[in-house]
C-alpha cells in the first residue's frame, strides 16, 4: 500500500519579511527515506520546523500521516520523531539519565537500552553528556528520536561530526527503520549520504525546489561517463564517440556510459589499440549538483 506520510503543497514561510520557502511541493510515502538537499541558508530547516509543527505556514498546506502539525501538534508529536540541527542537551546528565528522562515524557517508549543500541551508544550509557564527542551526540540525539517508535522521522543534518563509523552506523539504522515502514525526512550535506540513504529527493535553492525526482531515476537519466587516457597518435575526431579532451584525458558524457564503453572498446581492439585508465561511471548527485546554476550549489 502507498501511504503518503508527509505532503507539502506550495508552502510558503517567511521569517519576518524574509521569504525562507517560496511555495514547495513534494511527498514521501510511509517506508521512503526522502532527501531534502541544499546549500546553507536554502530553506530546508525552516520545511522540517513546519512539518514537525513548530512553526505555522504562511502559504499552502502540510499534512503528516494526514494531520496539520500546527492544529493537531500534540498527536503529530507522538506519533512523529526528530532530531534538529542543534540539540539541547544538559550536560552533566549521564547518556542513560538523558534517555530516561525523555522516556517520561514519551508515551510507549523503547527501553533504553534498545534506544541505545539502535542509536550505537550501547556501551555509553554511563558517560556524561559533555564528555562525549560531537558525532556521539547525534546519536544521543537519534536515539532520543526513536524512542516512540515514530511513524516519522525528521532527520536534519543527523551525521554532521559524526566520524565515517557512526556515519555507516547511522545509515544502517535509518535503512532499518523505513524497512519497517517509517517515513524519514533527511536533510544533509553530504551528497553521497543522499545518494545511498534516500530513494528520493529535491534540492533546494533560496526557497524554491530546483531539482527533485526518484534518485535512480533522476540519477539514471542523467547519464554517465566514460573517461581514458587518449592513445598516442589518436585525437578526438578519430573517436566514433564525442569526447571532450582535457590535457591527456578524452571524457565520453554519454547516456548509457556501459554502452558508449563497449564502443569505444571495440574501436581501439579493431585498431590494436588500447585505451589506458578507462574509468565508466554513472552519475552521482555530485555531477548532478555540479549541472546546476552555480547559485544553487
Ligand atoms: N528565525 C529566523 N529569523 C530570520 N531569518 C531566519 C530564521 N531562521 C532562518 N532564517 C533564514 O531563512 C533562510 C533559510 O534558513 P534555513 O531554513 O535554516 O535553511 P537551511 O536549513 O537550508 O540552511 C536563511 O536565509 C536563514 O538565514
Ligand atoms: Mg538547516
Amino acid at each position: 500500500m502507498f501511504m503518503t506520510a508527509i505532503r507539502v503543497e506550495a508552502l510558503r514561510k517567511n521569517h519576518g519579511r524574509f521569504e525562507a520557502v517560496k511555495g514547495i511541493s513534494f511527498e514521501v510515502a510511509a517506508g521512503e527515506v526522502f532527501a531534502l538537499l541544499g546549500r546553507n541558508g536554502a530553506g530546508k530547516t525552516t520545511t522540517v520546523e513546519v512539518l514537525a509543527g513548530f512553526l505555522r505556514p504562511d502559504g499552502g498546506s502540510v499534512r503528516v500521516l494526514g494531520l496539520d502539525p500546527s492544529a493537531e501538534r500534540a498527536e503529530v508529536r507522538r506519533r512523529t520523531g526528530i532530531m534538529l540541527q542543534e540539540a539541547g542537551f544538559f550536560p552533566d546528565l549521564t547518556v542513560a539519565a538523558t534517555v530516561d528522562a525523555w522516556r517520561g515524557f514519551t508515551a510507549a517508549p523503547r527501553p533504553r537500552d534498545e534506544a541505545l543500541e539502535l542509536a550505537g551508544l550501547a556501551g555509553r550509557a554511563g558517560v556524561r553528556v559533555r564528555q562525549l564527542s560531537g558525532g556521539e551526540k547525534r546519536r544521543l540525539d537519534l536515539a532520543l528520536a526513536l524512542l516512540g517508535r515514530p511513524d516519522v522521522l525528521f532527520l536534519d543534518e543527523p551525521t554532521t561530526g559524526m566520524d565515517p563509523e557512526g556515519r555507516a552506523a547511522t545509515w544502517e539504522t535509518v535503512r532499518e527503520l523505513a524497512r519497517r515502514g517509517t517515513a524519514v525526512l533527511l536533510t544533509t550535506h553530504y551528497l553521497e549520504e543522499a545518494q545511498r540513504l534516500a530513494s528520493a529527493m529535491a534540492i533546494m535553492d533560496r526557497g524554491e525546489i530546483v531539482a527533485s525526482g526518484g534518485m535512480a531515476e533522476t540519477l539514471a537519466a542523467r547519464g554517465g561517463r566514460v573517461s581514458f587516457r587518449l592513445p598516442a597518435g589518436v585525437e578526438a575526431a578519430d573517436l566514433p564517440l564525442p569526447v571532450t579532451v582535457d590535457g591527456d584525458e578524452a571524457v565520453c558524457r554519454a547516456e548509457d556510459p556501459d554502452l558508449a564503453a563497449q564502443t569505444l572498446l571495440s574501436w581501439a581492439a579493431e585498431r590494436g589499440l588500447r585505451l589506458p585508465g578507462l574509468e565508466v561511471r554513472a552519475a552521482t548527485l555530485e555531477d548532478l549538483f555540479l549541472d546546476l546554476p552555480t547559485s544553487a550549489r
